[in-house]
């Protein structure tokens, strides 16, 4: 049986950290569902990390359909959820095409990174019934428009802003949150008035639960984020590694307050 939106939903209930990494592939994606990850996220940091490039932007919704039907294949107890490509927000008709798509391939959950605006294509995916998880903060795919990868939410006006967004985003059908690289007091706060499990990275050990890249855990990335830690360096297998990661986010181990959280 697979976990699903209400394993995340008793997850948060009962105060218990909901354990998420990434995977692009079946061999991974195996890995991950013999341990006791929570969720997989195909994401498009697929363009970082399987193609090389600098950032999401060239990752298209072939790339991510392919993607997740490999992890698909891997998999038969994990949650699936996938991210909405860059631009496949333009409109309506293309975020429900590119969002069932998605669907089709075994994702449980799409994700779509929101920057303002995105509350009423939230509510249209919701309606058609694609569970959304609502990706605020550092949004990658917007990575120029911030001028660069950069925490976001310090100024008071911009922590208003994002509170008032995650409350649309939730009465519009958002069913999770995921706070990226936001200050630990304010991805705390969200996290606490939240009614929907919200993830974290790079935000609070306080969040109903985490995320990071696999391979920023298992030491593949040659520059990892500061909110990454490589729990590679005291394993002795992949399999040692994401259960370290695992057992560090659900005793609240990580994220380390002011060494993997930003003031
Ligand atoms: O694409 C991705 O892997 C993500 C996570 C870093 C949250 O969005």
């Amino acid at each position: 049986m697979r976990n699903t939106i209400r394993t995340l939903e008793k997850h948060k209930q009962e105060g218990r950290p909901i354990t998420c990494l990434t995977a692009y592939d079946a061999s991974f994606a195996r890995l991950l569902d013999a341990s006791d990850i929570d969720v997989i996220l195909v994401g498009d940091s697929l363009g970082m990390v399987v193609q090389g490039h600098e950032t999401t932007l060239p990752v298209t919704i072939e790339h991510m359909v392919y993607h997740l039907e490999a992890v698909f294949r891997g998999t038969r107890r994990v949650m699936l959820m996938a991210d909405l490509p860059f631009l496949g927000d333009r409109d309506v008709l293309t975020a429900l095409e590119q969002g069932g798509a998605l669907m089709r391939a075994g994702a449980q959950m799409v994700k779509v990174e929101c920057n303002g605006g995105h509350t009423e294509l939230v509510r249209r995916l919701a309606g058609s019934g694609i569970p959304v998880c609502a990706h605020l903060g550092l949004t990658p795919q917007a990575v120029h428009r911030l001028g660069g990868f950069r925490v976001q939410g310090r100024e008071a006006a911009a922590a208003e802003r994002m509170q008032a967004e995650a409350r649309a985003l939730e009465a519009a059908g958002a069913q999770c949150l995921l706070l990226e690289s936001v200050p630990e007091v304010l991805a705390t706060r969200i996290s606490h008035s939240a009614g929907v499990p919200v993830i974290g990275i790079g935000a609070s050990p306080d969040c109903d639960g985490q995320i990071l890249v696999l391979q920023d855990v298992i030491g593949l990335t040659p520059k990892p984020p500061r909110f990454a830690r490589d729990f590679m360096a005291d394993a002795d297998s992949l399999a040692g590694a994401v259960a370290a990661f695992a057992e560090a986010v659900r005793s609240r181990a990580f994220p380390e307050s002011g060494v993997h959280t930003f003031g």
